[in-house]
């Protein structure tokens, strides 16, 4: 998987695209979309071979992502490193996330001519080009949003599912795909990542306010700076009155960034963090549920244990 990466920024290429790809790449990161694409292939019966391809590939989507959505968030760092826009510049990093989403394509239509992992490749690239369009429509609501007063939890929620729950789901339905899986269980998997996905991004959110940067590896506070509509954002605007929804307001308007303690007591005054933490609950027990009918193989008990973890993530 690393290695698969690694050869797609080899030397001998325009250091000016392939320098910024490389910091990334070789950052690390969880490789949680890459894992679930091994981890979907196992669970319908297929082997890593079938998956490796496609799990570089989704890895690649993911990066890419990251990598604009840093220049869109004005984000520092990333994985405890200076982010690349940062590093580099605005232009760099533009360029940097575009060429990763070709190696991206590269790498999977690589796959699909050499046949040895070209099983079902058209349906994989579906699914991957679904992916692609989803989460650019939900960075653009995230970066609506941002412009926003306030946003109503179905709205948040449609964001969240579009710009991260989609491409969790593709990467475990591309797994399930690429390892031959039926119907039935391609269907499972993709709810699976779709319910692991929603909540993944609702503890992200939560993150951002509870989280330690060394393990987190991003700045903390950073959504509330920007007015970002986040879960606890959103939700405690439902809940607070007086001087807390005063406070709020200031914070959905972008005026944030000297209130982070002060939002922090409001979030956890109003009970925010305990709805994120109830509903990340409820979530990943739908993500669970998900998988009941697929018998029980190495890569399911690794998935459910995913689910039961996530709550308590913090990096
Ligand atoms: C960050 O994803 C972007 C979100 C969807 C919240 P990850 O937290 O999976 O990022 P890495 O790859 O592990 O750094
Ligand atoms: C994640 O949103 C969505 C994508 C990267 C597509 P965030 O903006 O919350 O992600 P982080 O916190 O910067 O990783
Ligand atoms: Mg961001
Ligand atoms: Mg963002
Ligand atoms: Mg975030």
């Amino acid at each position: 998987m690393n290695r698969g990466l690694r050869r797609l920024v080899g030397s001998g290429k325009p250091a000016i695209v392939y320098a910024p790809l490389r910091h990334t790449l070789s950052s690390g990161g969880k490789r949680l979309r890459a894992l679930l694409v091994l981890l979907g292939c196992n669970a319908v019966g297929g082997t890593d071979a079938n998956a490796l391809s496609a799990a570089v590939a989704v890895e690649c989507l993911h990066n890419f992502t990251l990598i604009h959505d840093d220049v869109m968030d004005r984000s520092p760092v990333r994985r405890g490193r200076p982010t690349v826009h940062a590093k580099w510049n605005d232009a760099v990093a533009v360029l940097a996330g575009d060429q990763l989403m070709s190696l991206g394509y590269q790498v999977l239509l690589g796959a699909g001519r050499n046949g040895k992992n070209g099983l079902g490749v058209e349906r994989i690239l579906t699914v991957y080009t679904h992916a692609y369009r989803d989460v650019c429509e939900g960075q653009g609501f995230d970066l609506e949003f941002e412009g926003r007063r306030a946003v109503t939890m179905r709205e948040y929620r449609k964001m969240i599912d579009l710009k991260t729950a989609r491409v969790i789901a593709a990467a475990a339905e591309i797994g399930a795909l690429a390892g031959g899986g039926k119907p039935a269980e391609v269907r499972s998997l993709r709810a699976y990542g779709r319910r692991l996905g929603l909540a993944f991004q609702i503890r992200d959110d939560e993150l951002d306010v509870t989280g330690n940067q060394e393990e987190f590896g991003k700045k903390i506070g950073g959504d509330i700076a920007r007015g970002k509509k986040t879960y606890l954002l959103v939700k405690a605007m439902e809940k607070a009155r007086g001087k807390d929804a005063a406070l709020l307001r200031k914070v959905a308007a972008g005026r944030g960034a000297r209130l982070v303690a002060q939002a922090r007591s409001v979030y956890e005054r109003t009970g925010a963090i305990d709805a994120a933490r109830r509903e990340i609950a409820k979530l990943t027990r739908g993500a669970k549920s998900a998988l009941r009918t697929l018998p029980a193989s190495p890569g399911k008990a690794i998935l459910m244990d995913i689910a039961d973890r996530l709550a308590d993530r913090t990096a």
